[in-house]
């Protein structure tokens, strides 16, 4: 019976729809292919980052190159540069697709190479045997029956258009840019269900080298007017990209994304509060409400004055941004972080940015902590903030899996990863439950990559293991881990579900 003011079920608002969630896997180009001279490829950023045995210096330095690192690489024909061999991607095609296949996922993430269709970034006409690689790579992924998540950008960029130009600083590579994706919509339009111009936007603030393609100055640290430049130049270069994309392959579905850090107050103090909504403000969604909502935020115009940056707008930008926003907004999520104002609070590592540490939450090997429900809460805020579909295009964990003999046969056998996962998923519904539009999840690193971060083999993401070592030995063998099984159960179990 109901209460004299509660409304009747006829006048309550009807539940959204329930998307069937897409479920996928992810590699880039340049942790995956490998080839990094084949086929007419030019070198790119990646190419030139050596492998450093790893202590907190070694992956900065491996992250942010110096104009003499950048010489060394170059001809240094003795040093480990891992991206140059990557998982072999390149030489595996078949295989992978056809594990991803049996694997069963509705979705593959993956990105061009831009050096592989433009070596040089500035050239007039696409390079024909890039095109014939990814002519393959289209159809394999189509005649397996999986959508295609396309990342145009994946951090890897053309080495000259940095040495030429000065990397994103320079407006014209937004030009540039554009002729690269346009040639991508006219060949492989029809193939793209969901693209991002670029991967992890908000990693030009924090890694400049693969963000926004910026040398690092030999002694101090970077102008942040270079990086912001940059990063306006890109947010530019993703409008134009849509608008052309909306002309060229209407069908497709554009994204933005950034690395979520899911902030939390160290202490209720008013202080550690504010230090971070800014931090939140200025780290994570600032190139959120760029390209999803079209306008620059006015919390910018004080973080701006106070650092000293300027920035160049032409004339007609701000309406080029507010026209043309993505359709769908997307995350990585790795971990959630903390912020406190006090200096000398113990910090532990993440994804792009260092945090203080939580001491209700365990941490990976590499000190990224691990919170699911931090997912939930990530997609609630993002959701809150701009009302439009969310697709978790990263997550997953980073561990150093051992591969063993079991009567012979090779194996690994991942428990940790299968824990992570499911209660990662578990929070997924939760948020779907909520309310969240989500279209789907992406695991990084389906097939073991080598790190973005610290350009390891040994920090492993995938359920296929990769034989292969930091300095790249080994076979390139492909061995299922355990959570290949576990992953193609549940994708099939939702699959049976939602029929
Ligand atoms: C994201 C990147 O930052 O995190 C990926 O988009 C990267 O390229 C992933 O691989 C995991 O980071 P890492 O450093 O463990 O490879």
């Amino acid at each position: 019976m109901l209460a004299p003011n509660q409304p009747s079920a006829a006048s309550l608002p009807r539940p959204l729809a329930k998307r069937r969630l897409l479920w996928g896997g992810a590699t880039a180009s340049s942790q995956y292919e490998g080839a990094f001279s084949a086929g007419g490829k030019g070198l790119d950023t990646q190419d030139v980052r050596p492998y450093l045995p790893r202590t907190s210096n070694a992956t900065t330095a491996t992250r942010l190159l110096t104009r003499s690192a950048v010489e060394r690489a170059k001809s240094d024909t003795a040093g480990t540069y891992p991206f140059r061999t990557a998982s072999d991607g390149y030489g595996h095609l078949d295989e992978d697709i056809a594990l991803l296949k049996e694997l069963g996922i509705d979705i593959y993430r993956f990105s061009i190479s831009w050096a592989r269709l433009f070596p040089n970034g500035d050239e007039q006409e696409p390079n024909a045997e890039g095109l014939a690689y990814y002519d393959r790579v289209f159809s394999a992924v189509r005649n397996a029956g999986m959508k295609v998540f396309l990342t145009l950008t994946h951090y890897a960029l053309p080495l000259n258009l940095v040495e030429s130009y000065g990397g994103w600083t320079s407006r014209v590579l937004i030009g540039f840019y554009v002729r690269f994706a346009q040639v991508v919509f006219e060949r492989w339009g029809e193939f793209i269900d969901f693209y991002l111009p670029f991967n992890e936007i908000n990693a030009g603030y924090f890694s400049p080298w693969n963000g926004v393609g910026l040398i690092k100055p030999e002694d101090g640290p970077y102008n942040q007017s270079d990086v912001f430049q940059s990063l306006h130049h890109q947010f530019v270069a993703s409008a134009r990209v849509i608008e052309m994309q909306r002309r060229v392959a209407p069908a497709c579905q554009s994204g933005c994304m950034v690395a979520d850090f899911c902030y939390y107050p160290h202490t209720c103090s008013p202080e550690d509060n504010l230090k971070t909504i800014r931090e939140e403000q200025v780290n994570q969604w600032f190139a959120i409400d760029v390209l999803a909502r079209g306008f620059y935020p006015t919390y910018m115009d004080r973080f701006f004055t106070e650092h000293g940056i300027r920035i160049e707008l032409k004339s007609d930008d701000l309406e080029v941004l507010a026209r043309h926003t993505c359709d769908f907004v997307s995350i990585s999520y790795y971990q959630s972080s903390v912020c406190s104002t006090n200096e000398t609070a113990e910090h532990t590592a993440g994804n792009l940015v260092c945090t203080v540490k939580n001491p209700y939450l365990q941490a990976t090997e590499w000190g990224w902590q691990i919170d699911p429900i931090g997912l939930r809460t990530a997609l609630n805020k993002l959701y809150d903030r701009v009302h439009k579909p969310i697709f978790i295009s990263e997550n997953g964990m980073g561990a150093r899996d051992v591969l063993e003999r079991d009567n012979g046969s090779a194996v690994v056998h991942d428990p940790y990863r299968i824990d992570y996962l499911t209660r990662h998923f578990e929070q997924i519904d939760e948020a779907v439950a909520d309310g969240v539009d989500v279209i789907g999840y992406i695991m990084w690193g389906v097939i073991d990559i080598v790190s973005a971060g610290s350009c390891e083999m040994e920090k492993r993401y995938g359920v296929v293991y990769v034989d292969a070592d930091n300095h790249g030995n080994g076979t390139y063998e492909r061995i299922k881990k355990d959570s290949f099984t576990w992953y193609r159960d549940f994708i099939s179990s939702r699959h049976g579900n939602e029929e």
